[in-house]
């Protein structure tokens, strides 16, 4: 969580370090801050709320200079103020901070009783003034200042440090919060994510965790903490700038709901082998002995992304016919939980960054078992970890509720599962076929349901004024309930809950009146009449129904619904993947009605690298 950015060049810096923030702003956004060198001194410009105060603060007061820094935040230590806000400074020195330092407290008591004055409540101000402190004891030059204060810090960071005698220089450095370094003509740049790069270079390094850079216009060079030359491959990056733009969309959330026949098409291109009811072994991420050998599948993963595993357990069980666990990340730390060497632990995780799949990733092979990681973000800290990676070709995703990576995440799963059960000879060729076919043809029954959004518009209006709002499903579609109830959750602020459908008769049934509207989602599969039964059960206590069907499922339901959404007929193995539109929609809809702000709900930072 929060969102760092540096550049150094011969350019105006503020201008690009503003935009850079502002494709990070979904890392954070309580407050703001920007430093910057004139090639004499630092100024500081720092500001309580969205980035666009701060951009405000800067029509006042322009900053000129070609080296500069900037932070937009997700308050862990110290609540949102200007105080608080990055960048920190002591003498010298400003830096801005991504994570978590553990041993702040220590670290300040120490340097108080040295006689230095804090100025905030952050745990980021120490590294300012251990720094400082290097440099009046001697280090040589910003960049080995910087190198000995990290050796004092425990935690997890991504910084960025300039400072007044040293103009032209960023140091910057990573250990557990992600930090991309950009290679431009005759400038560098660093940040969190790669969006906030793209528009001035696709040539990306990803530092490693321990690594320390020094920036300079004209080229980098980098050491470990430890201060031993290393050397990091620069790649080409492939997501251009435009994709993380609204390209005319309202919101980015909508755009990236609308982009996900796109997605997957992406995700699944060059993958599967239809004609031969295969997955190509290459593309996956798990070697044909891995898939034969497994014992046990266990999915770990947090928010959306557990729903997606919630779907995969469903997948590989059917298809695969491997035991599957499935568990919060978050859960998994503390649990001790029991790991086998012939497990393959599902590590999913759009970001790539949630520190507590991190850590249930550095358990699971600390306990021998093998992991694949399924990510949207090339190289980010869960696959880098893993010993194979499945990466969906979503592209960025900015809005804070995940859309597009869900139901991309949903065609890898489906995608492996299919390979799993290939390789493990519980799956036949003809039917791997039909679900390939059926995956296959996703993307465009999800264009029909797209060019029906404005019915969502209009069904959204019925959940406007309701205060809590239920979903329901079976089988494949509780987990898309459950994925339902956090989109209202996260972007219109109603109290939502997912439930399974048969769950209802055991506790939730008792808050059903006639305020309360239940979403349903049935597709006309094995599952249908056991949903149906438990639908009628809602109606007969005065339950507002929403259903959720196909031609056959809508025709054969027999109660009064408030409003029915008809999706396409699919092969009931994909039906998560499509029934999930409707709901992202009937989310956004809802919040736009309510006049939230939906790219960026409260309280909420799309990268959670925080327990
Ligand atoms: C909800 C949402 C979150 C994430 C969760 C895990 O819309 O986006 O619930 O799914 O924070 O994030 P990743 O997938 O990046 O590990």
């Amino acid at each position: 969580m929060c969102g760092i950015v540096g550049y150094v060049g011969s350019k105006n810096a503020a201008p690009i370090i503003v935009d850079g923030l502002r494709k990070l702003e979904y890392r954070g956004y309580d407050s703001a801050g920007i430093a910057i060198h004139d090639g004499k001194s630092i100024e500081i410009v720092r500001t309580l709320g969205k980035l666009v105060k701060l951009s405000d603060a800067l029509e006042k007061r322009t900053l000129l200079g070609s080296t500069g820094i900037g932070h937009t935040r997700w308050a862990t230590h110290g609540r949102p103020s200007e105080i608080n806000a990055h960048p920190h400074s002591a003498g010298p020195i400003a830096v801005v901070h991504n994570g978590i330092i553990e041993n702040h407290v220590a670290v300040r008591q120490e340097l108080e009783g040295q006689g230095v004055k804090f100025l905030s409540d952050t745990d980021t101000e120490i590294v300012a003034h251990l720094i400082q402190r290097e440099l009046v004891q001697g280090a040589p030059n910003l960049f080995e200042a910087t190198r000995r204060s990290l050796l004092r810090v425990v935690g997890a960071y991504a910084i960025a440090v300039v400072s007044r005698d040293e103009p032209g220089v960023i140091v910057a450095a990573r250990n557990g919060s992600p930090l991309v370094v950009g290679v431009g003509e005759d400038e560098m740049l660093c940040g969190s994510d790669i969006p906030a790069l793209l528009a001035h270079t696709r040539q990306m390094l990803f530092l490693e965790d321990g690594d320390v850079v020094e920036l300079k216009a004209k080229g980098y060079r980098i050491e470990t903490v430890a201060g031993e030359k290393v050397e990091r491959k620069v790649k080409r990056i492939d997501w251009s700038a435009v994709q993380a733009e609204k390209s005319g969309f309202k919101h980015f959330m909508l755009k990236e709901i609308h982009e996900q026949p796109d997605c997957i098409e992406a995700t699944l291109r060059g993958r599967i082998d239809l004609a031969g009811g295969d997955v190509y072994a290459a593309e996956i991420g798990v070697t044909p002995e891995l898939a034969r050998g497994l014992r046990r599948i266990y999915f770990v993963a947090c928010g959306t992304s557990h729903h997606a595993a919630m779907a995969g357990r469903y997948w590989v069980e059917k298809l695969a016919r491997v035991p599957a666990v499935v568990d919060l990340a978050s859960e998994v730390r503390y649990r001790d939980p029991v790991f086998f060497a012939d497990d393959l632990v599902v590590a999913i995780s759009q970001s790539g960054e949630t520190v507590d799949t991190l850590f249930a990733v550095k358990a699971a092979r600390a306990a021998g078992a093998k992991v694949l990681a399924i990510s949207n973000v090339v190289d980010s800290a869960i696959p880098r970890l893993a010993d194979g990676a499945l990466y969906t070709h979503a592209g960025p995703e900015i809005g804070v509720a995940s859309t597009k990576c869900f139901t991309a995440q949903l065609a890898a799963l489906l995608m492996l599962s299919v390979y799993l059960g290939r390789r493990r000879e519980t799956l036949s060729k003809e039917r791997a076929q039909e679900v390939l076919q059926a995956l296959w043809e996703t993307p465009s029954h999800m264009r029909d349901v797209l060019g029906d959004a404005d019915y969502m518009h209009v069904i959204a209006k019925k959940l406007t004024h309701a205060k809590d709002v239920l979903f329901l499903g079976r089988g494949l579609g509780f987990p898309i309930a459950l994925e339902g109830a956090l989109k209202l959750k996260e972007i219109s602020y109603a109290h939502a809950e997912g439930y399974a459908a048969g769950e209802m008769k055991h506790g939730p049934i008792a808050l059903i009146d006639d305020q309360m509207p239940i979403i349903v989602v049935a597709p006309h599969d094995e599952l249908f009449e056991k949903t149906a039964s438990n639908v009628q059960e809602v109606l007969a206590r005065g339950g507002k129904v929403i259903m959720m069907s196909d031609a056959a499922g809508i025709a054969s339901f027999p109660g009064r619904t408030l409003a029915t959404i008809r999706l396409p007929d699919c092969d009931p193995f994909v039906a998560p993947i499509l029934y999930a539109v409707p709901l992202q929609l009937l989310a956004y809809y809802t919040a736009v009605h309510k006049g939230t702000d939906v790219d960026q709900p409260r309280n909420l930072a799309k990268s959670v690298t925080v327990e």
